[in-house]
């Protein structure tokens, strides 16, 4: 796909018609495109740009046993997570989306960026392995429900496909 629209409009809708119009875009960003960086780049330019009020929206790879960041918009993030710490590795390690509405409240949350209020991070399995996590930060206090993570739930089994996750997790 040849650059992505973006439409103001968008970040109006209800929750659920956004991520629906994400899904397309996502969809047609990666469609016919073997290369995973590039898609995983454009995939977290157009969450971040596709759902307000972030500071931070982006990917965790598992390589080699642990998460490293991976594609992103926002700060600069920790590099390396082990499996079990942090939102991102107890995502992993529970195989489940973790929804929390205010990370210091979150035992052993990782503070990348102090900004970061709320977080979501669902989980990416392939195979029977998780293979990465989609990590979503933001300012708001309790900015994340159910329909970002039945919509990011959904965006992550379009994007799954469209990886060459052996790739991605060699370093
Ligand atoms: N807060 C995350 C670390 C990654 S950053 O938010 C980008 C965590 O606790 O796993």
């Amino acid at each position: 796909m040849e650059g992505a629209t973006l439409d103001h409009h968008v970040l109006d809708m209800p929750k659920p018609e956004r991520y629906a119009h994400l899904l397309g875009t996502v969809h047609a960003l990666v469609e016919g495109e073997s290369d995973w960086l590039a898609n995983l780049a454009n995939v977290a330019a157009a969450v971040y740009a596709g759902v307000p009020g972030l500071n931070w929206a982006g990917f965790y790879l598992m390589r080699g046993g642990e998460l490293v960041v991976g594609p992103f918009q926002g700060l600069p993030a920790c590099v390396r997570i082990a499996v079990g710490r942090g939102v991102c590795g107890t995502a992993v390690g529970e195989r489940a989306t973790q929804v929390v509405p205010d990370v210091h409240a979150f035992p052993g949350h990782i503070a990348c960026d102090p900004r970061s209020r709320s977080e979501i991070v669902v989980p990416i399995e392939v195979g029977g392995s998780v293979v990465a996590v989609l990590d979503l930060d933001s300012d708001r206090l309790g900015h994340f429900d159910d329909d970002d993570r039945r919509g990011l739930e959904a965006l992550v089994r379009v994007v799954a496909p469209a990886i060459d996750w052996a790739r991605a997790g060699s370093s």
